[in-house]
């Protein structure tokens, strides 16, 4: 089959590349043009996709990437893996629309378009599919097939990828669902049919708005464990061990990258502007989440003030990971990028460390411990810094060497064990 993946992201570069694996003829269609010279020149930008397996579905004719609209002519498979953000913290749907339209002029009859974006009930029949129709003066569900299936990537989980992990899938009529799933059936082991296009919205936004609220819960009982002189993180391994009804979540800085921050915000948003109904526990959790960077910034200062009798203008402090999560260089919406601005606001000397964030930005200008980057790091003497506040903890941090070394470690990830100068959140 002649696919078209458009948006070569995090979710569309590994389903188009997958989909080349399988067999199928992929057009990568990415307006990025930047980005789209990289992927011909066999440069991967997603660390899930390694140049290797990219090179070699170039290779073999089996995947090209483009920014010309022209070459989305003919296909069979079309799935749009577009950005869904927030502009002025309100859905934007604005990605998903223009690459509905520009793929409108190209559906012939019989084709099939599958909408991955993550986004709020309603989407793909309201605002997808009128698009669809009018640029091609087809019909959905009639002309052309049309359904949702959502992603479920885990950026850096060599656990769970794309193949392994099942994929919902939905159609308009039971004639597109056969399609989708057919489709997807290619590229994955396990298929899970949906009884509707916005079950399966739906179902892909509660799955964050579950995450965001647990995680919420326990960075709010982090906080109250503090005021009461407890360790959370023995307080969760301990109701851990209970082997039913209970799900570990862990505290943190907050929370990032594209999807908890933002998810949670489509199904909010979309009840309240359509039903005039508040979803208050999205709300609550949001307001508790976006706050976790300010009290990561005043642990820090408690522990400067009460430590060394200093305050965070001047101190000099080495903040550990810039990404949102170990393993990726996925830095948007990152809380440790909120922590780090905060403290330099206050007249921090801040200096960043992540080995997966590029250098050039400016951001991010030492790589200690390094081994896997050595050849490009800038040692830096952990012992010349007030304090250290570790905020993603990577592989390649040497976190004895951390302990070993620094004046005073606040581990916001609970992942160094406990000494007089390492605090855990
Ligand atoms: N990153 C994740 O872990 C993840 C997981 C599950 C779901 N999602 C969802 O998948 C969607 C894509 O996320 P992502 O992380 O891959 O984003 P991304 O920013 O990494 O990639 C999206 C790509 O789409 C391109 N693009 C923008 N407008 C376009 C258009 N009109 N036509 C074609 N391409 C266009 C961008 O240039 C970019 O390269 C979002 O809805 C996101 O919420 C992401």
């Amino acid at each position: 089959m002649h696919i078209c993946v458009l948006g070569q992201g995090y979710v569309g570069l590994p389903l188009a590349v997958r989909a080349a694996e399988v067999g199928h003829t992929v057009t990568g269609y990415e307006p990025d043009r930047a980005r789209c010279e990289a992927l011909a020149a066999g440069s991967s930008y997603v660390e899930d996709i390694g140049d290797d397996r990219l090179q070699a579905v170039l290779g073999s004719d089996t995947y090209y990437a483009t920014s010309d609209p022209q070459d989305l002519k003919g296909f069979d498979v079309a799935v749009i893996t577009v950005p869904t953000p927030l502009t002025d913290r309100a859905p934007d749907l604005s990605c998903v629309r223009d690459a509905g339209r520009v793929l409108a002029g190209w559906i012939e009859p019989g084709a099939t378009v599958v909408l991955e974006s993550t986004t709020h009930p309603g989407t793909t029949r309201d605002v997808l599919i009128p698009l669809l129709e009018e640029g091609s003066g087809l019909v959905a569900g009639r002309d052309f097939h049309v359904g949702f299936s959502p992603e479920r990537i885990d950026p850096g989980n060599a656990d769970w990828r794309l193949e392994n992990t099942p994929k919902i899938v939905a159609g308009l009529t039971e004639g597109c669902l056969e399609r989708v799933k057919a489709f997807y059936d290619t590229v994955t082991d396990v298929t899970v049919p949906a009884s509707g296009l916005e079950e399966a919205e739906l179902a892909k936004v509660f799955e964050n708005t579950y995450r965001h609220v647990n995680i919420a819960l326990v960075n709010e009982l982090s906080r109250m464990a503090h005021t009461l002189g407890v360790d959370v993180w023995h307080t969760l391994e301990l109701a851990a061990t209970k082997p039913f009804g209970f799900t570990r979540f862990l505290p943190g800085p907050g929370v990032g990258g594209h999807c908890l921050p933002i998810d949670p915000v489509y199904l909010s948003h979309h009840v309240k502007a359509r039903h005039g109904q508040t979803f208050r526990l999205i709300e609550l959790a949001q307001d508790i989440n976006e706050s976790q960077p300010d009290y990561v910034v005043r642990r820090l200062q408690d522990a400067l003030s009460r430590r060394f009798r200093r305050s965070v203008h001047g101190a000099r402090i080495l903040a550990l990971g810039a990404t949102y999560k170990p393993g990726t260089s996925d830095a948007r919406q990152s809380p440790a990028v909120e922590v780090i601005d905060r403290l330099r606001q206050m007249g921090a000397d801040v200096t960043v460390a992540d080995p997966y964030v590029a250098v050039a930005d400016g951001s991010c200008r030492e790589i200690p411990f390094g081994p896997a980057t050595a050849t490009t790091a800038t040692t830096v003497t952990v012992a010349d810094f007030d304090a250290v506040v570790l905020l993603t903890p990577h592989d390649e941090f040497d976190l004895v060497r951390l302990a070993a070394e620094a004046a005073y470690v606040l581990d916001t990830r609970g992942v160094m064990a406990a000494a007089p100068h390492v605090e855990r959140l």
